[in-house]
């Protein structure tokens, strides 16, 4: 039987959720490699739909394609600011990826021959995606425990990674992860700092039986 979680250890769980940020900063100092391995390790560790396990993490450790990584990220940055209408200009003074400064680049990517597996995903096909989410979760909270930073990038051309990384059919990547150390971080989300968004009371997010008649109030 597993031990029950003394107060520290269920403190420490709580605090990395907490104080797990985002991070677009970061000082280039190496990633020990010996710590690099538990969090690919915590990643591996994920729940997953049918215990399919359908992350596959591409380390990206060429400067070229690091370069070439970072320029589809950018583009992409432009045409989501173009699409933003009046928020374009707001939008654009965001930091929004720390590709070139942080220590390790990891591209996450649900594997191919996903349609193999269909416990769990024949009405939800999506939780494939899910499943990933879970395994960069996991390696969110471990660096974060561990003291890196980790920055999750999503804007960019999927074919244009997925030809890059010479994925084959089938694969998908879900995001440009940005790993290593920082100075400090972030005591609160950056964009509730830039004042993008903020968080919404948790009372807004949770309902009993039913679905409010007033539930979309927060949109
Ligand atoms: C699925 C997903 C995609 C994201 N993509 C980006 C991104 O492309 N660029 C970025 O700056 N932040 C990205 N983020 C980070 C969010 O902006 C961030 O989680 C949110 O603002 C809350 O801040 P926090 O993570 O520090 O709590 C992404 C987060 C998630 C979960």
């Amino acid at each position: 039987m597993a031990k029950p979680f003394n107060d520290s250890e269920r403190d420490a769980v709580y605090r990395a959720i907490y104080e797990r940020r985002d991070m677009r900063h970061f000082v280039r100092d190496p990633v020990d490699p010996a710590v690099l391995q538990r969090l690919l390790d915590a990643a591996h560790h994920a729940p997953s739909v049918g215990f399919m396990q359908p992350w596959r993490i591409m380390r990206i450790t060429e400067a070229g394609l690091r370069t070439a990584l970072h320029a589809t990220v950018e583009s992409e940055r432009i045409a989501t600011a173009d699409a933003l209408g009046k928020r374009r200009e707001e939008f654009m003074k965001l930091k929004v990826e720390g590709m070139l400064e942080c220590a390790e680049v990891l591209v996450m990517a649900l594997m191919d021959g996903r349609e193999r597996h269909i416990f769990g995903r024949r009405t939800l096909p999506e939780m494939d995606l899910a499943s990933v989410a879970c395994a960069i979760q996991n390696l969110w909270l471990a660096a974060r425990a561990e003291g890196l930073g980790m920055g999750w990038v999503s804007l960019f051309d999927v074919d244009t990674v997925r030809e890059l990384l010479h994925m084959p059919n089938g694969a998908r990547p879900v995001a440009i992860l940005c790993l290593g150390h920082v100075d400090e971080f972030y005591s609160e989300p950056m964009l509730e700092t830039e004042r993008w968004a903020s968080r919404m009371p948790l009372a807004e997010c949770v309902f009993e039986n039913r679905w409010p008649a007033d539930g979309d109030a927060a949109k």
